[in-house]
């Protein structure tokens, strides 16, 4: 697993010998001091997998709408958080502004919106002008300042090599993912994008329906459904039960079967 302690430093910081080396401080292995770039990080030691499944990440952050705690900010709502590598980037631009002008939709499915760019709040507010010019639109929802790409980091977007070569390369452009995340903090959904391909707002409110008419009536959803086509019975149902509870059930095989609940 990724973390921030050196590569340099041997396996054992990173393995159950850890624990033996702190036990028996007499055989203790030097740590060697972190690179300058790494210590002014302060970035945490474990780098998460994250998973379908898995509860996201809890931040601590500094936002346009001032400081969040990522868990508190969400209370009982969905949330996506989107990520942009940079500020005043063409392709981030055209993003941000397309998913503000959508507001309502997302407030309806009682979805919160956050972005997060890798750059500072300062740097932000500026371009939030800019987005709000183009887009003609407000800026309705919180922009996280990523500077230092803590954030990022915890949400596996970038690595910790990727953040040791930016004095040599410059900065990585993986920034670029969207999570859902339900009211129970689980992650429902993980899409990364590369920088050159903006996002399609439309499929993430279709994700997000989809994800709520499955949670909420045991259903799943075909190719390319949209609200009010038919729904799938899933396997764990049996025909029976999905007649009782759906009305018409049509069977095109045993295992595929599409009813509507109307919505
Ligand atoms: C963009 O958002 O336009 C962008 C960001 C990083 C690399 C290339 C384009």
């Amino acid at each position: 697993m990724a973390s921030y302690i050196s590569r340099a430093a041997p396996r054992a910081f990173n393995t159950g010998l850890r624990a033996a080396a702190v036990a028996r401080p007499a055989m203790r292995v030097q740590r060697p001091a972190a690179p300058l770039f790494r210590r002014f990080l302060q970035v945490p030691a474990e780098q998460p997998r994250l998973r379908l499944g898995s509860v996201a990440p809890n931040f601590q952050a500094k936002t346009t709408h001032g400081d969040i705690d990522f868990h508190q900010w969400m209370g009982d709502s969905w949330a996506i958080l989107f990520s942009h590598p940079a500020d005043f980037t063409p392709v981030c631009t055209t993003e941000l502004g397309a998913f503000a002008k959508l507001k309502d939709e997302f407030e309806k499915r009682n979805v919160k919106m956050l972005g997060l760019s890798a750059d500072d709040l300062e740097s932000h507010k500026d371009w939030s002008k800019d987005i709000e010019e183009v887009a003609s639109t407000q800026m309705s929802f919180p922009i996280i300042a990523d500077a230092d790409r803590s954030i990022s980091f915890k949400y596996d977007m970038i690595t910790q090599q990727d953040l040791e070569d930016i004095p040599k390369k410059g900065l990585p452009f993986t920034i670029r993912s969207v999570f859902v995340i339900d009211p129970a903090k689980k992650i429902r959904l993980m899409m990364i994008y590369p920088a050159s391909t903006g996002r399609n707002t439309a499929e993430v409110l279709r994700v997000v329906d989809s994800l709520q008419t499955a949670d909420a009536l045991g259903v799943v959803t075909p190719i390319n459904w949209q609200v009010g086509e038919d729904v799938i019975v899933p396997p764990s149902v049996s025909t029976a039960d999905a007649k009782k509870k759906f009305g018409d059930v049509k069977e095109v095989k045993p295992y595929l079967r599409y009813t509507n609940v109307g919505n």
